[in-house]
């Protein structure tokens, strides 16, 4: 196979790109040139996401490299390019870099308060008005660095939350990260004591679960890992009692054990909030009363592409569940798009989302505030 320039360069910047990380993103400046438009350009279309090793990631832009020569190959047509290809190219090229230089600066760290008025059939008089903030895939690690993310933490406190919710993946690339998670939990403020509730994600898992299950309990967290607490009308929390509303934690789809069952089916008959990170268990596990999941993973796809949507979501049913209220076949899920990002350190039209629902007695529902 007859590889030409572009291809060579394409193939340099990507094999950097594999290499280059976790130490080198550690140099923000780097990881920007690097991670950003290299990956954006290339990697996000053919798996990149996926791979969660070196050797994995250098297959991916292996494959890319095949299946990009052709498209060069036919782009040229065998002759030299003329200037007005080369002046389109460089165009596009130095339009690619921008745009993904935006994604990784600046949309990555706009953070977007989302409000709503959550409606739940059954709720206590004297917990209306209760304020729930969701704040899911926070990735505390080498991209995403406390500074980026307290933003997002004084966004939350800013709400006067009574509760604060993160369903999981609160780290990447490595568990040592949950010291910096657990120093950003620490200055959640709600307004319950003890009143951070947290599940696990599958990045938890992937990258050292034992440092979470150490360093979240310190910051004030409270673990809900196939387990339930009740809200009571007097705003305290119980771990039974029929008057109230359930909060509720499911353990992660794809790295954990979730016990749909064995966790809701013997709760009183109260309005449940529960958490999964992964919203994709709402299409494989019910058959109890759920009034709203609340989950993360899917980040809203990271980058919007017009006309196409979002091309890379971790979920196994297309679209649905990119973000938003969702109704799944047995309750409704709204899905964050998180404050963090994962594999790609870029947002393009998906910018990162605390949600603050304020609760209200009556059919179940969600209106925006
Ligand atoms: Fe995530």
């Amino acid at each position: 196979m007859k590889l030409r320039a572009p291809i060579w360069g394409l193939t340099i910047l990507g094999l950097l790109i594999c290499l280059s990380h976790p130490a080198i993103v550690e140099i923000k400046a780097l990881g920007v040139i690097l991670n950003g438009p290299g990956m954006m350009l290339m990697g996000s279309l053919f798996g990149y996401s996926f791979a969660r090793t070196v050797l994995g990631r250098v297959i991916c832009w292996l494959v890319t490299l095949l299946l990009l020569e052709p498209v060069f190959r036919w782009a040229s047509l065998g002759r030299k390019p003329g200037r007005r290809a080369v002046l389109a190219g460089g165009a596009a090229a130095v339009g690619g870099l921008a745009l993904g230089a935006y994604g990784a600066t600046v949309e990555r760290r706009r953070y977007v308060l989302e409000k709503f008025d959550l409606l739940l059939p059954d709720l206590p008089p004297e917990l209306e008005g209760i304020r729930v903030v969701l704040m899911s895939d926070w990735h505390c690690g080498p991209v995403c660095r406390p500074d980026d993310l307290r933003p997002a933490i004084r966004m939350a406190n800013a709400c006067s939350p009574d509760l604060i919710l993160v369903p999981g993946d609160f780290i990447s690339r490595s568990g040592e990260y949950f010291h910096e998670a657990a120093e950003l939990a620490s200055q959640l403020r709600p307004r319950l004591p003890q009143g951070t509730l947290i599940s696990w994600g599958n990045h938890d898992y992937w990258h050292g679960l034992e440092n979470g299950l150490k360093e979240m309990p310190r910051a004030g967290c409270q673990i809900l890992r196939n387990s339930s607490l009740l809200l009571t009308p007097k705003r305290e929390f119980a771990e039974s009692g029929d008057k109230g509303l359930w909060l509720c934690g499911l353990d992660d789809l794809w790295a954990g054990k979730p016990d749909f069952a064995g966790t809701l089916s013997g709760l009183s008959d109260c309005p449940r909030l529960v958490m999964s990170h992964n919203p994709d268990l709402a299409e494989e596990q019910f058959g109890s009363r759920v009034d709203l999941m609340v989950s993360g993973h899917t980040h809203g796809g990271q980058i919007w592409v017009p006309t196409l949507g979002t091309p890379v979501l971790p979920s196994r049913y297309g679209q649905k569940y990119a973000s938003g209220w969702v109704e799944a076949p047995h309750y409704p899920v709204y899905v964050s798009r998180g404050v963090g990002t994962s594999s790609l350190p870029i947002r393009l039209g998906v910018p990162p989302e605390v949600t603050l629902f304020v609760l209200r007695r009556g059919p179940r529902g969600l209106l925006r505030a």
